[in-house]
């Protein structure tokens, strides 16, 4: 078989960690369904995701709360079959990791019957404990920094964290205990640029950005909004490090092509997704 048939191998988390020592930038995008799934393998995404912000982009609430992992669990097993190449992440949503037994339960499931290859759950060194109960146990984990949607009721408003000193030490700590505590991959949302750096070279693991500046490992976006169709965008609530992919593209599959493309690139994000 020559060098340009030969079929892409599956990516790992050997992969996604060779990438970044190699200065490669990992392009991931949630996912929800088979069709897109098959469109976002073939494009050439690196990491699927499917998040609980299915929550609000399928279901159309306002938040991600009332996700359950029956729903995680169903729509994972929608994705898992259509990727050839990509790695399959899913989220543990709200409270479904509140105990080291739930975790292990719902990460059970999302594996074995979702068929993801990693989860992923929000939260700061409060989560150590339970990112290594995974770890250990076999269950790839993805950390996730920064604004942590599942907080929202405490929080009262998605906006941007880290931007004081103390709060950007004390993440670069968090980053640092949940990479001890066994994560692999760590997802960093809504902060700073100049923190996004500062945790990624810190970092001996992928960090993924999702309006985190230029400087993280890969960057994370959620599907409907680059293709300019998540009720946020059509209700004119667009996030800042959100770029509309359609413009200029011949379909969707264009779309999700060029963001693989601008990622990859450097191209995206630009200054004009980052916070200072
Ligand atoms: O749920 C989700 O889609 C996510 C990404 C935005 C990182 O957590």
């Amino acid at each position: 078989m020559s060098a340009a048939a030969k079929p892409s191998a599956a990516v790992q988390v050997a992969e996604l960690r060779r990438m970044r020592e190699a200065g490669e930038k990992i392009a991931c995008l949630t996912c929800y369904d088979a069709s897109f799934a098959l469109l976002e393998d073939r494009a050439g995404v690196d990491v699927v995701l499917v998040g609980d912000s299915l929550g609000m982009v399928i279901h159309g609430r306002d938040t991600t709360t009332a996700v359950t992992v029956a729903d995680i669990a169903y729509h994972t097993r929608l994705v898992a079959p259509h990727l050839k190449r990509a790695f399959l992440v899913a989220d543990l949503p709200f409270l479904s990791y509140a105990t080291r037994e739930r975790a292990l339960d719902a990460a059970q499931r999302l594996m074995q019957e979702g068929g993801a290859k990693m989860v992923k759950l929000e939260g700061g060194r409060e989560q150590a404990d339970i990112v290594e109960y995974l770890a250990v146990r076999g269950v790839p984990v993805c950390a996730h920094l920064g604004l942590q949607p599942q907080l929202i009721h405490k929080l009262g408003a998605f906006k941007v964290q880290g931007r004081e000193e103390a709060a950007a030490v004390a993440m670069l700590r968090d980053a640092r205990v949940l990479e001890e505590a066994g994560s692999d991959l760590m997802v960093l949302e809504c902060i700073p640029s100049s923190l996004g750096k500062r945790i990624t070279e810190q970092a001996h693991i992928p960090v993924i950005g999702i309006g985190a500046g230029p400087d993280t490992s890969g960057q994370i976006l959620v599907l409907q909004d680059i293709l300019n169709i998540s009720p946020s965008v059509t209700l004119g609530h667009k996030p800042r490090f959100v770029k509309n992919f359609m413009q200029g593209a011949p379909d969707i599959e264009g779309a999700i092509r060029a963001y693989v493309q601008a990622v990859k690139s450097g191209a995206y994000p630009g200054p004009e997704h980052c916070f200072q």
